[in-house]
């Protein structure tokens, strides 16, 4: 009885110190911000334009560091330069660094050839920060990602591939294809005046956005079969989509 009831205490009081954390702000930004001593400027704005900055995803995320005080020789304790091997954004530790929070780009990154190369220390494959910028705050077109590819693979460069380019091009099109036809069913579906009819589409909607979700994960193998396995199970889904959407009622067959 005594251990539960502390249990509960301590449970309230993680809970409170969890809130308490939640309302703090990152002190990082605001002096880098505010000191025009502090380096790479352009990089803190990059940051504050990204999705990061937009979810308060702070500097310490990336760097460490204490962002709770505004002296800035406790606040830097424990940052190591991003040269220094050590550094969680050393451009070998990234893929880890950002995989706190992106497990499945994580899990399928260290799949592929790239990432045997960064454990082995060679400078030629791509990191993380190749494709998305140092700040995460980058998201690749079929046609710039093609363009990252050759800039590797294509004939006379560092690993002459000429048929990757092309294909990172195809499947990432594929996927923005796929994502077109599910915003165009959706907002048919939300006209829809039936209202059981219409949540159940959206429902069924819901479950072709998850194969995507996984599909550009998988893709982080840069070989992509796994991409192509998530991606059909996607466009059958929006097959039956469609069809639901155009036949009244037999959205409700199992
Ligand atoms: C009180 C102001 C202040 C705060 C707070 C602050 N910084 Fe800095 N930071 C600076 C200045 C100024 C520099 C330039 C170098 C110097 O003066 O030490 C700098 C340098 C850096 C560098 C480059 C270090 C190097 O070795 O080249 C990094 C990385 C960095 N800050 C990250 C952070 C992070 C992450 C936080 C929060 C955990 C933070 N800073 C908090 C002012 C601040
Ligand atoms: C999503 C991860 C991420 C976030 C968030 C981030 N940075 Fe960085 N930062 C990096 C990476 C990666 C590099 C290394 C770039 C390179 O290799 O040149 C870097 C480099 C730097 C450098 C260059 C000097 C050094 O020795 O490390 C400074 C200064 C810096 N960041 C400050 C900041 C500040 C200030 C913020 C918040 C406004 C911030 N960063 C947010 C990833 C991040
Ligand atoms: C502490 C958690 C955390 C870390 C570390 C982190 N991210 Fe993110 N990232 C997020 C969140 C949260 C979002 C916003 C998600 C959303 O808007 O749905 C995001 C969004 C993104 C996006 C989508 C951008 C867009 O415009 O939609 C990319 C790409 C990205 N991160 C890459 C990275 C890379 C690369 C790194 C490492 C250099 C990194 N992230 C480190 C949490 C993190
Ligand atoms: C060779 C280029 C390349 C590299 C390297 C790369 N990515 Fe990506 N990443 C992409 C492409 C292409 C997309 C899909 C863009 C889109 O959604 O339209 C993407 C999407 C993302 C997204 C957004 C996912 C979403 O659903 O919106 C995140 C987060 C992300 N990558 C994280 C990472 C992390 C973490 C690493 C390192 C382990 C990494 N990426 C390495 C090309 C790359
Ligand atoms: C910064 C350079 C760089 C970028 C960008 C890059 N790669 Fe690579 N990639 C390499 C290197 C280097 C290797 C190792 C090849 C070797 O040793 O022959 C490699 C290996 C590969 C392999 C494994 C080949 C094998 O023989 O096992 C595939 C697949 C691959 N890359 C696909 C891609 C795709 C697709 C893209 C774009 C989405 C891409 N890469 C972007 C440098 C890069």
């Amino acid at each position: 009885m005594r251990r539960a009831a502390m249990m509960a205490l301590a449970a309230a009081g993680l809970l409170l110190v969890a809130a308490g954390a939640s309302a703090q702000q990152s002190r990082c930004a605001d002096c880098h911000f505010a000191n025009p001593g502090a380096p790479r400027a352009d990089h803190a704005s990059r940051w504050e334009m990204s999705a990061h900055g937009r979810a308060n995803i702070g500097c310490e995320r990336c760097h460490g560091g204490n962002a709770q005080t505004f002296d800035k020789l406790q606040a830097h304790k424990g940052i190591l330069s991003w040269a220094d091997p050590k550094s969680p954004v050393h451009r070998a530790n990234l893929p880890v660094t950002c995989g706190t929070c992106h497990t499945g780009q994580l899990v399928a990154f260290q799949k592929s050839k790239h990432w045997q190369l960064l454990q082995k220390g060679e400078r030629r494959g791509p990191t993380c920060a190749t494709c998305h910028d140092d700040v995460g705050g980058n998201l690749l077109s079929p046609k710039s990602l093609e363009g990252q590819c050759a800039s590797c693979h294509a004939k006379g460069k560092t690993a002459p591939h000429p048929e990757f380019p092309a294909r990172g091009r195809t499947m990432l099109q594929g996927v923005r294809d796929a994502r077109g036809l599910l915003k165009d069913a959706e907002s048919v579906i939300k006209k829809i005046a039936d209202k059981p009819r219409r949540e159940a589409l959206m429902r069924e909607a819901d479950q072709v956005r998850v194969p995507l979700t996984q599909a550009v994960e998988a893709g982080h193998a840069f070989v992509y079969d796994g991409l192509e396995e998530r991606l059909a199970v996607a466009q059958k889904r929006l097959t039956a989509l469609y069809t639901h959407i155009s036949e009244p009622g037999a959205q409700s067959r199992p």
